[in-house]
């Protein structure tokens, strides 16, 4: 029997932008109750306007990774209404224009460490009491296919999306008969912002190419209608023609 989707609550961290935005639209449109999290309050508010409008159900909750108490505030928040939390998706990341190892600071490493690997881990540990609780639950982590194909994203990033991998697999062998699954999902390019982070702007005809954020809504989407008895343990998505 499929999940029945309809007023199962869905956390997406990084919700405010690209992929996290277009996950948080597609779980809302299916049904999915949405806390839509990141740091920008005036792109959240403009998401939950626009989700309200089309009559799903979305509250947003102003949200930075790196503080324990803001995360632990979203996911009492998210809990609060049902006393579930079905699904979070970590969607949050961020790159340095000064990546390569020639210009890469302490300061920065660590920052980028803290968004992308420490956060996750963060929103992890704050939401397993919820999920363990309810004896179900679904973790969605974006990691990047950089890890399968290493490339000039830089080492933070790099060393960031591989310990994703690690926490992804880990938190699935440790809590699998608590009903928790994770996903760590690698998406090739993609048409975000984050590309604005490039120390060398990406052409265009590179871009026509690139996933849209729509193909990785898509696929979690997939994820987030199978059934609780299965798993995907990794999952990649790669544009066709790159
Ligand atoms: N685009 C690609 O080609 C590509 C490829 C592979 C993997 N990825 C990964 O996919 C994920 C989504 O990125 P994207 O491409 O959609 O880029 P994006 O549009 O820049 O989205 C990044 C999201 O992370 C949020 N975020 C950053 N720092 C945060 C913090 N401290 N606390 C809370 N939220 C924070 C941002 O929101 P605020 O700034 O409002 O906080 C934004 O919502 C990232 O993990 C990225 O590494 C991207």
């Amino acid at each position: 029997m499929a999940n029945p989707i309809c007023d199962q609550t869905a956390v997406v961290v990084g919700a405010s932008s690209g992929m996290g935005r277009a996950i948080a639209v597609a779980l809302a449109r299916e049904g999915f109750h949405v806390v839509a999290a990141a740091r920008r309050e005036e792109r959240l508010e403009e998401l939950e306007r626009q989700l309200h409008g089309a009559g799903c159900a979305i509250e947003v909750c102003v949200t930075d990774v790196t503080q324990l108490d803001d995360v632990e505030r979203l996911v009492e928040r998210a809990r609060q209404r049902t006393g579930r939390i079905e699904l979070l998706v970590y969607a949050t990341g961020t790159n340095l224009p000064a990546r390569g190892l020639s210009v890469l600071s302490h300061e920065n490493w660590l920052r980028l460490i803290a968004t992308n690997l420490t956060g996750a881990f963060t929103c992890t540990q704050a939401v397993l009491p919820v999920m363990r609780a309810a004896g179900n639950g679904l973790i969605v982590y974006l990691s990047s296919g950089c890890v399968q194909m290493p490339d000039v994203s830089g080492v933070a990033y790099q060393a960031s999306k591989h310990g994703l991998v690690g926490l992804a697999h880990g938190t699935r062998v440790e809590e699998k008969l608590n009903g928790i699954r994770t996903t760590v999902l690698f998406p090739g390019l993609c048409d975000t912002e984050i590309l604005d982070q490039r120390p060398v702007p990406t052409p265009r005809e590179v871009l026509d190419q690139a996933l849209a954020p729509e193909d990785v809504a898509a696929a979690v989407l997939f994820l987030a209608r199978l059934p609780a008895r299965a798993v995907v343990p990794e999952m990649q998505l790669l544009p066709a023609r790159l």
